[in-house]
């Protein structure tokens, strides 16, 4: 401990004031906004400030004060809390006062400030911590507190992240939905009393609400212009947003894990550290909020975030369980026809005593099923290398069926109430993760698999269910533990393959988008939006998730679903995406086949533009007839338009649409590519001004259209 930080907490824990730190300003800031922190006269911290950042920093001090940084139950605030600590000797109050702070540089180029806080009543202290970046508005926080008691104390409740906002009005969009109907966005404003956004299901966490929020100030949300916070928690299990508006109109907004069945206790010198409430104020709508977090995501979170994406041929919903290796070396050799980059098996391969032809059984027990692959996944690696594709495999690593060899031999690893009936969803239960040796069970699945079939370069990671029947035969009388320790388990494992398999890359899927967060994308490159892939409920999908998540790690595939839509129209859509196909190729016409393959190729030559370029959505699905986003690439050499009819009137007025992100003094080729004959159209020169201030008739009115256009400058 620093002397000036001893001197203080001793200071404080006497009641009194070091006069040096009254008043202390602790900025917290990213190139354009902050987050000023200020010690008051009392010891405590204030929010002092928080938005866009000021010329002249003397003038935070001007600011009117916000309210305490991290309001702690039992004390004076008679509103939601960030803290609630039940000592040892049952007081269940905690008061915080400033003890230090100091700034580190991360590895990644990164900051850290951390702010030491103290009750001087019971010397347990709590880090306030912030991670902001050079070059993007994003801000991380979370807190560590740490028991400095003689005894354990109970968390009760232990929030990432606690903001304060005063504004005329406030308006918050929420996404929600149930399995294929991801990322459904609803506004509403917020008035006196608590609006809560929260998960309860463990590991399917986000199958009825995604964990994010977009939160506008004093008007309705707009997609450029406007300011508002955009958040989400890092945390691939119950996360919990309070919105609370108070008798004075004033808004905080408090982001953790949800604290339902979830005290956690802290032995004597223990400490807790949350996961990371990541967030960006912006002051240009939703679409500034939107890039910001894309362009973090890609440099700084998610794995392989700056890397290429492979497009794949996957086999679900061509056969669902239906297969065999005949069958599976033909789709190898569909998908090298098609011009994907890999092929990738999906559920159905495994399991001997009771073999996985469903998803009633088998889930668990992962070895090859021997009548369906007799010479195992080796078999299709070696076929997928002749053909020259990357070879996926799909695991549930997770999960068991209550029909399966591995609940036979370990029902002690099963999260299941021991004195109760079994509830199934899906009909399979978790693995108690809690527990150090499933950790290594689920472990040795992925390792075993790589050791055994070292060519396996990706894994489709699913989770189908939700935590059922909550009880740890390994937590004992800390069943309240286990929400928690089950996430902890699980980085566990995913650190422990990362470590091991640097490039291994995984898609992150739960029964569609039941699991969509920041944390769990360090360790998977991409994520499964829904099951749904109807290409009109999919423009829905992709613009939820689109909100927070770069095109790049949003897998878009191609699929039968619709098939009255054309397969332009949901080619078109999956490109916006990172493309893939779920389809049987003989099941196609020659054209349709054509089609797809020249757009893999034009995809190729886009991706570019489209998975590491700027978005900008210009006409939103939710407006009823069309739908259209474009992306541009970093150097504004290169832009690609996506347009989309889809319930227009025959008789509707149709209007341009301005483009943006374009250079304004810059000329450029406008050209329609993919057309339903995979040609291309007549080119057509604008100057980048004419094109977003006069913009293009990008819309017909025919139902179900699409058009991709390429800018290319001059
Ligand atoms: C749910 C996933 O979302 C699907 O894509 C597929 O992998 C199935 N599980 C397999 O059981």
């Amino acid at each position: 401990m620093k002397l000036d930080r001893i001197v203080f907490a001793m200071a404080a824990a006497a009641g009194t004031m070091l006069p040096a730190a009254a008043n202390v300003q602790i900025p917290v800031t990213t190139p354009s906004t902050a987050l000023v922190l200020q010690v008051g006269d009392n010891g405590r911290l204030y929010q002092q400030y928080f938005g866009r950042k000021l010329a002249d920093t003397s003038e935070y001090e001007l600011a009117p004060r916000g309210a305490e940084a991290y309001i702690t139950h039992g004390m004076e605030d008679y509103f939601e809390p960030a803290l609630h600590i039940n000592h040892a000797d049952n007081n269940p109050s905690t008061e915080l006062r400033y003890v230090s702070h100091r700034s580190e540089a991360q590895s990644d180029g990164s900051t850290l400030t951390t702010v030491t806080l103290t009750d001087p009543e019971y010397g347990s202290e709590v880090d306030l911590c912030y991670v902001t970046y050079p070059d993007v508005d994003i801000i991380k926080s979370y807190t560590v507190i740490r028991n400095g008691e003689k005894k354990p104390v109970e968390l009760e409740k232990y929030a990432s992240s606690m903001l304060h906002f005063d504004a005329p009005a406030y308006y918050l969009t929420q996404f929600n939905g149930d399995w294929i109907n991801e990322t459904t966005c609803s506004e509403a404003p917020l008035s006196f009393g608590k609006k809560t956004l929260d998960s309860k299901l463990g590991t399917r966490a986000d199958m009825f609400v995604s964990p994010f929020f977009q939160l506008s100030l004093g008007e309705p949300a707009r997609e450029e212009e406007g300011d508002m916070l955009v958040g989400t928690l890092g945390w691939t299990g119950n996360f919990s947003f309070t919105f609370e508006v108070d008798n004075n109109g004033k808004l905080r907004v408090i982001s953790g894990i949800n604290p339902y069945a979830s005290q956690y206790t802290l032995g004597k010198g223990e400490s807790f550290r949350t996961p990371e409430f990541i967030y960006t104020l912006s002051d240009g709508g939703r679409g500034k909020a939107s890039r910001t977090f894309h362009d973090w995501a890609r440099k700084y979170q998610v794995k392989k975030g700056m890397d290429d994406r492979y497009t794949l041929l996957n086999n679900w919903e061509a056969t669902y369980f239906d297969f065999n290796e005949d069958k599976l070396i033909q789709l190898i050799g569909e998908a090298k026809e098609l011009g994907v980059d890999m092929f990738l098996l999906d559920d159905g391969w495994f399991a001997n005593k009771y073999p996985r032809h469903s998803d009633t059984q088998g889930l668990g027990d992962w070895d090859e099923t021997a009548d369906k692959l007799p010479n195992g996944i080796g078999r299709l690696t070696e076929e997928a290398k002749k053909q020259g594709v990357k070879f996926g495999l799909w695991i549930e690593p997770e999960m068991v069926n209550p029909k399966s060899e591995l609940y036979e031999q370990h029902k002690d690893w099963v999260i299941t109430l021991p004195n109760r009936d079994e509830y199934y969803f899906r009909n399979q239960l978790v693995l108690d993760l809690a527990n150090p040796k499933v950790q290594d069970y689920v472990f040795g699945i992925v390792d075993g698999l790589m050791t055994k079939y070292p060519d396996i370069a990706f894994f489709k990671w699913d989770c189908n269910s939700p935590i059922t029947n909550i009880y740890s035969n390994y937590e004992k009388e800390n069943q309240t533990h286990l929400y928690v320790d089950y996430v902890r388990g699980l980085y566990n494992v995913l650190d422990r393959i990362a470590a091991k398999y640097p490039d291994l890359r995984m898609m992150l899927c739960s029964g569609g988008g039941g699991r969509t967060d920041y944390e769990g994308l360090k360790y998977f490159t991409e994520f499964w939006p829904s099951d749904n892939t109807d290409p009109v409920d999919r423009l829905f999908i992709q613009w939820g998730f689109s909100q927070l998540f770069p095109a790049k790690t949003q897998c878009a595939h191609v699929t039968t679903w619709n098939k009255n839509v054309s397969v332009k129209f949901r080619t078109d859509v999956a490109m916006m995406g990172k493309l893939g196909f779920d389809i049987n190729l003989h099941d196609m016409s020659a054209d349709d086949l054509k089609y797809c393959k020249n757009a893999i190729k034009e995809y190729n030559r886009l991706k570019p533009v489209i998975l590491d370029g700027d978005q900008y959505r210009l006409v939103s699905p939710y407006s009823g007839q069309h739908a259209s986003t474009m992306y541009v690439g970093k150097d504004r050499k290169k832009a690609v338009v996506f347009a989309f009819d889809v319930a227009p009137r025959s008789v509707e007025h149709l209007t341009n649409v301005k483009l943006r992100g374009l250079d304004p003094s810059a000329v450029y080729d406008v050209q329609e590519i993919n057309r339903a004959d995979a040609s291309k159209g007549d080119v057509k020169s604008y100057s980048g001004d004419y094109l977003m201030t006069v913009g293009l008739p990008l819309f017909t009115t025919s139902r179900m259209s699409s058009r991709i256009y390429e800018l290319t400058r001059k």
